[in-house]
């Protein structure tokens, strides 16, 4: 979590509700191309993470890794992240000390604000400034003990070793920021299968973040039960969308009333962001990922009802190179925390 450097080359591994995404980048200078990525499904979709299908879960990250193209990822290290909504993280301030000292000093600070006690959790923490008056602030993050070892294990049955943790809107935002937007005011929505987050980062630190429980996979079931076809055709309502204006029309009848819960929300995480009394109190841009991201209508309801410019993220904006251009366009949003993971030195 901290931005420490890891001595051994990683790839990145989200695992999401539904799909695993594996990606690994190589590194020629200072440029990082994209070597080797996959999508895999969930074996089954909402069982997320659950206890009850441990193997299929097993087989489906090594799946990531032998189905990766063009090239079979080359390491057994992994980058992985947990979801924003199963991690706690705040800005605490303690008193000049030792390094040795915040070691102890931190968790027990941190635990006084968190849900789970010192036992039940990982603590992880990065000192940020020290302020006039000489005090520390340090951003603390926490994740439930059970959940990091249970990911732990299930990436070393698979034949991996988890060496670093931290949580996805940090990793998507690695790929997503281009330098240009490091000095902005940024809300990134990820639009997953059952779950959007809500993060708005200023000067590259997390300011605000929330969670919908709530994505795609509704959108996909509206638009499967209002066209009378299965989820599966429903994923292509994209297509469907521009090659009919009547379903088209039919389509966004019934997703713009989902939308909103969303545009609540944002908004919300807005003001927030409004009231922390930074130098830019409003935002430069919502950028939108996940593989959500490119249901039809959403990118203009976005933009037209938060009032903010909107557009698709770009997860290979700090990339270069041939293997990109590969990458089935319709896949392309879903795997920028993936990118970001393998992103992390
Ligand atoms: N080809 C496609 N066209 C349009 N939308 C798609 C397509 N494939 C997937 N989706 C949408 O993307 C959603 C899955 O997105 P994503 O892969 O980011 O989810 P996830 O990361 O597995 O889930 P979560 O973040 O909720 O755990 C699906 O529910 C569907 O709505
Ligand atoms: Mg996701």
């Amino acid at each position: 979590m901290a931005e420490q450097t890891l001595d051994k080359p990683v790839f990145g591994l989200d695992i999401g509700s539904y799909t695993i995404k594996a990606a690994q980048v190589k590194y020629h200078g200072e440029r990082a191309e994209l070597y080797a990525a996959s999508i895999v499904d969930m074996p089954d979709p909402k069982m997320t993470l659950s206890k009850k299908n441990r193997q299929g879960l097993i087989e489906s990250i090594k799946k990531s890794v032998a189905l990766s193209k063009p090239h079979t990822i080359d390491t057994k290290y992994v980058a992985s992240a947990l979801p924003e909504s199963k991690a706690y993280s705040d800005i605490i301030t303690l008193p000049q000390m030792e390094e040795e000292e915040l070691k102890t000093a931190v968790p027990f600070e941190a635990t006084k604000h968190m849900p789970l006690t010192l036992e039940e959790s990982y603590i992880d923490f990065t000192v940020i400034e020290t302020t006039k008056d000489k005090k520390i602030k340090i951003l603390v993050v926490g994740a439930p003990r059970e959940l990091v070892d249970f990911y732990r294990e299930i990436i070393r049955a698979a034949g991996l070793e988890l060496i670093s943790l931290e949580i996805k809107p940090i990793a998507a935002a690695r790929a997503l920021l281009s330098p240009e937007m490091e000095n902005q005011a940024i809300l990134i929505l990820d639009i997953g299968a059952n779950n959007a987050s809500i993060t708005v980062f200023y000067k590259g630190n997390i300011v605000v973040a929330s969670t919908v429980f709530s994505g795609g996979e509704a959108y996909v079931s509206a638009a499967a039960k209002e066209l009378k076809i299965s989820q599966e055709e429903a994923l292509k309502m994209s297509e469907i969308a521009a090659h009919s204006e009547e379903k088209k029309e039919r389509i966004l009848r019934v997703l713009f009333p989902l939308f909103d819960d969303l545009v609540t929300k944002v908004q919300k995480a807005i003001s927030f962001h409004a009231s922390k009394n930074l130098k830019k109190p409003e935002l430069d841009k919502i950028l939108l990922t996940g593989g959500g991201a490119i249901t039809p209508g959403f990118q203009e309801y976005i933009e037209q009802n938060v009032g903010v410019k909107t557009v698709v993220a770009d997860p290979f904006i700090n990339l270069k190179g041939e293997v990109v251009e590969k990458i089935p366009q319709a896949e392309v949003p879903a795997i920028a925390t993936a990118v970001g993971l393998a992103l992390k030195k």
